[in-house]
């Protein structure tokens, strides 16, 4: 599935947040989304994903083809499209196990989320409640064996890296690779981008800032923004403005 997002204009809590966003995943694509804390990273992923508080004030999000914008969070998932998030909710009353049978009973299973779940050593929390008292890496491995129970097709994934151990991030990355293996079409935001080194393959690299993609290219350009700063690849927009 094809994910094109069209001079996305959006606000949320009164504020502008997005401020005119384009962008164009392909099917099989990972594109990588990388930027300073604040800069509209993760409220671009819940727009696409259609959490109401982002409201689009203009422009339009699409799936292949077919124009998403005004269609609920779980019409969305219904359709292939599902988010990762950054922080998971503890809830008390579910168990991981009856959460997933849930899943599987609705969705039904597939190749990717049973090695996936293999990998990101799911067993081993079946019992346990929903995120409560788990590490950061239990933690995300968690939701993006949850994610995957979807079967999704466009796949969001808001910093699978961020708080997590070296082991949990081995385990993290080698679903990723799946995920690319499977042409499941795939945007990653990472803080840091040390994960994208350990990615079989990355198509684009955008950089964002203030609402805005400032910067789009290769993965070379990560190296290069990741040692001289975001600053100075923000200071382009500043400059643009002005
Ligand atoms: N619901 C909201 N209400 C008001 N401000 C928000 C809301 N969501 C995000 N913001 C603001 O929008 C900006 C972008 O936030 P966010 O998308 O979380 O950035 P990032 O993920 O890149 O760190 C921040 O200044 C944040 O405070
Ligand atoms: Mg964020």
């Amino acid at each position: 599935m094809s994910l094109v997002v069209e001079d996305l204009h959006v606000e949320s809590g009164g504020r502008e947040i997005l401020r005119g966003i384009d962008l164009e995943v392909k099917k099989g694509e990972i594109h990588i989304v990388i930027g300073p804390n604040g800069a509209g990273k993760s409220s671009l992923l819940y727009t696409i994903a259609g959490i109401p508080r982002y409201i689009v004030k203009r422009g339009r999000i699409i799936l292949d083809n077919e124009d998403i914008t005004s269609l609920q969070p779980q019409e969305r998932v219904r359709k292939g499209l599902c988010l990762m998030h950054q922080f998971q909710p503890q809830i008390k009353t579910i168990k991981v196990a009856d959460l997933e049978n849930v899943l599987v009973s609705k969705f039904g299973t597939s190749e990717l989320a049973v090695k996936a779940r293999e990998i990101l050593e799911i067993e081993k929390l079946r019992n346990r409640y929903l995120f409560v008292n788990m590490s950061g890496g239990e933690r995300k491995r968690l939701e993006l064996y949850l994610t995957l129970l979807t079967r999704p097709r466009v796949i969001l994934l808001d910093e699978p890296d961020s708080g997590v151990d070296v082991d949990s991030l081995v385990k993290i990355s080698e679903v990723i690779n799946l995920i690319i293996d499977s042409s499941l079409s795939c945007i990653l935001v990472t803080h840091r981008g040390d994960i994208v080194n350990m990615l079989k393959r990355v198509d684009r690299v955008h950089v964002m800032c203030n609402g805005k993609i400032v910067e789009s290219d290769g993965k070379d350009m990560l190296e290069r923004v990741l040692r001289s700063g975001f600053r100075k690849v923000c200071e382009k927009l500043k400059e643009k403005l002005e």
